[in-house]
């Protein structure tokens, strides 16, 4: 079977994970720190400051909570995402405003979101789809006419550039996710990165159950005994034991897991750019590591061809079933026609670091085959 995606673990993260276990403490302590700290120096050297939580989705959670969104605001994202992004946002008490997306690239459409702003919005949430931030300058000159925050959904895209910086490396609120199929992983985890200490310091305290200035004891391998809580937090912090397998990833990103991405992507596109049935996303491999590698199956031919890759041991998937199409967060007379049209052509081919050549030369044989 060649697998959609993978967790890429050898012995170096085996030894350290060895050393979380030897120390007797295996929640949250001085390796969450320090992998705070690395994070910061390779994504910002050191300019923003970094906060470790357990998943993606409690990272965009806690930012939204921390810049003040809650019941009665409106935060415009595009369908087009996973739904930790809508789960995210509605967990404030917040409400979603699903906004279409562009077609060559699946990314927010600010003539949509336009359209869609009201006195209620107060965020916007641009999700980096297929690790491509698209044209993310418009989308900070959107966010200061109409007066909004924005939580850049960077799930799919650590270790991004844009304009010669890395994401999260600049902007306003950036979260990451290190599940366990990301371009890094802690297991599960995430990650906010801002250079607002203000906010730092609330998410801090958030993610510790709202228990005031924890997180400088736990580092210490301390805990507050005689503590207050002045605001709703949640139990969302990292572990060491995740932040240790997280260090290691980081230490290997940029020699092995980024040029076997874009390799990996940079082979597919070749060989599937001359088939006029498939269409692929813009994007920049130059500038981008892609965790996904999704494209698009015209003709009506998407679940043919998916079902004939599965039939060769080909996993694939569909990323991503729009949100404004599940139960909790359709309105009513609210159509997203690019994004529903998109869903009805994508396919996810298998991408993650354990791939070779030969099998990215095996699936697009077929998909070149089946496609015709
Ligand atoms: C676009 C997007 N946003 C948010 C998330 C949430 O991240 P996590 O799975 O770490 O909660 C994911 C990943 O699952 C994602 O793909």
């Amino acid at each position: 079977v060649i697998r959609l995606s993978k967790s890429i673990i050898d012995h170096l993260e085996e030894r350290a994970l060895k050393r979380v276990l030897a120390a007797g403490y295996l929640g949250m302590g001085s390796e969450v720190k320090s992998f705070e700290e690395e994070l910061s120096a390779y994504l910002s050297g050191e300019k923003k400051s970094v906060v470790c939580v357990n998943s993606g989705t409690a990272a965009l959670h806690l930012a939204l909570q921390a810049l003040g969104v809650g019941p009665g605001d409106e935060v415009i994202v595009p369908t087009f995402t996973f739904v930790a992004s809508f789960q995210a946002i509605s967990a404030t008490g917040a409400t979603p405003v699903a906004c279409d997306v562009l077609e060559n690239n699946a990314l927010i459409d600010l003539d949509d979101a336009k359209n869609r702003v009201t006195s209620k919005t107060k965020a916007i949430m641009p999700v980096h789809y297929a690790s491509y931030p698209g044209d993310l300058n418009s989308v900070y000159a959107f966010a200061k006419r109409y007066g909004l925050c924005v939580v850049e959904d960077a799930a799919h895209a650590f270790g991004c550039e844009y304009q010669g910086q890395k994401i999260g490396g600049f902007g306003d609120t950036v979260c990451f996710s290190f599940d366990g199929i990301k371009n890094i992983t802690s297991g599960e985890g995430g990650a906010i990165v801002t250079s607002d200490e203000k906010i730092i310091e609330k998410i801090k305290d958030a993610r510790l159950l709202g228990v005031i200035k924890d997180s400088d004891n736990r580092y210490l391998g301390k805990r507050s005994w005689d503590f207050d809580v002045a605001e709703q937090g949640w139990r969302y912090h990292m572990s060491d034991l995740m932040a240790a397998i997280g260090r290691v990833q980081l230490q290997r990103f940029e020699g092995e897991f980024k040029p076997i991405r874009q390799n990996l992507a940079k082979r597919y596109r070749s060989l599937l750019k001359a088939n006029t049935n498939i269409g692929l996303f813009d994007t920049d491999l130059k500038n981008i590591i892609p965790h996904i590698m999704p494209i698009r199956v015209f003709n009506g031919k998407r679940n043919v061809l998916k079902d004939s890759l599965e039939s060769a041991g080909i996993q694939t998937g569909i990323h991503y079933k729009p949100n404004h199409l599940l139960t909790k967060y359709k309105v009513k007379g609210v159509d997203l026609p690019v994004a529903e049209k998109l869903y009805s052509e994508i396919l996810t081919l298998p991408l993650h670091p354990e791939l070779t050549y030969n099998d990215v030369d095996l699936i697009t044989n077929i998909v070149n085959q089946i496609s015709k």
